[in-house]
């Protein structure tokens, strides 16, 4: 098994898992929060759409984790990406 590593922490994921998968599999439902509220947000839709599942992956911001297959090494950081 392969492991990505969010938050600065080893999270071990199946291939072919999408990042929100892999995460979701480890029991996280929501690793965001809204600008507006604070409300919590991970998978909506699942499909791209909603833009709900926000992370930054390597560096680059706003991707959606329900369509970004992890890869090992990968860097994924939560809690950022807000909208509203
Ligand atoms: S869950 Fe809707 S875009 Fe990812």
């Amino acid at each position: 098994m392969s492991e990505i590593i969010v938050d600065g922490r080893p999270l071990a994921f199946i291939e072919g898992q999408t990042v929100a998968a892999a995460l979701v599999a480890a029991g996280r439902v929501a690793w965001r929060t809204t600008r507006i509220g604070h409300r919590p947000r991970g998978v909506f839709c699942g499909i791209g759409v909603c833009f709900d599942c926000l992370v930054t992956i390597d560096g680059a911001g706003g991707q959606r984790a329900c369509l970004v297959p992890a890869r090992a090494g990968m860097t994924v950081t939560t809690g950022e990406g807000d909208d509203e």
